[in-house]
């Protein structure tokens, strides 16, 4: 994450910021999330099938997830559709992390979510009930994070199997230990 985000979200908030400049979003370290989205598929060989990007950005994700070989890619994220649509020709659902622990993902099912630069971004007060309803969705979960955060203990239900770290970047697959037991 550039200190220049960081500082927009000091100066207006995540909300506004998002808000007001989703529409022109890009990551500008794009090149590191697909170096390190090539490394962790590569090494851990997730069920590409049907992926949820979360938060999805202008596509970072979806694109190079794109060519390593996922076909049914659903984005979803409040604020930045237009540059989503823009870039990979697709809708993004206009659903936040708050809609989605409250069930707003009822009844869908994926072979991998993935949630790029932005799961920190969520209050830590609404992470349990996302990671809850999330776990009801799909049985892994791709995290690529700048930060330590989110931290996700086994008491929400997944469990860490692996991490990469690139240069700042981390990877880390999550399983659902509810989903294994479901299915
Ligand atoms: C740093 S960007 C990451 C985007 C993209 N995944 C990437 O790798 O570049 C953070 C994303 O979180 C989204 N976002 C901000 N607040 C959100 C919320 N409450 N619920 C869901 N998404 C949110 C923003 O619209 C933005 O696309």
């Amino acid at each position: 994450m550039s200190t220049g985000i960081r500082g927009e979200y000091e100066a207006q908030g995540v909300e506004l910021y998002y808000a007001t400049s989703g529409a022109t979003y890009r990551n500008p370290h794009e090149t590191a999330v697909r170096a390190i989205s090539a490394e962790a598929t590569a090494a851990w060989r997730p069920d590409l099938g049907a992926v949820l990007d979360l938060a999805c950005g202008s596509g970072e994700a979806t694109l190079v997830l794109r060519e390593l070989g996922a076909v049914s890619i659903d984005g979803i994220d409040p604020y930045t559709g237009e540059a989503y649509r823009a870039r990979t020709g697709n809708r993004a659902e206009p659903l936040s992390f708050e809609d989605i622990a409250c069930g707003a993902l009822c009844g869908r099912h994926y072979t991998l979510i993935v949630c790029s630069f932005a799961m920190h971004l969520i209050a830590e007060s609404w992470l349990p009930a996302l990671l809850a309803q999330l776990g009801q969705i799909a049985g892994q979960m791709l995290i690529i994070t700048p930060h330590k955060r989110p931290e996700i203990g086994s008491e929400t239900g997944w469990e860490m199997i692996g991490e990469i770290r690139r240069e700042r970047l981390r990877a880390r697959l999550y399983g659902c230990r509810g989903q294994e037991e479901r299915t």
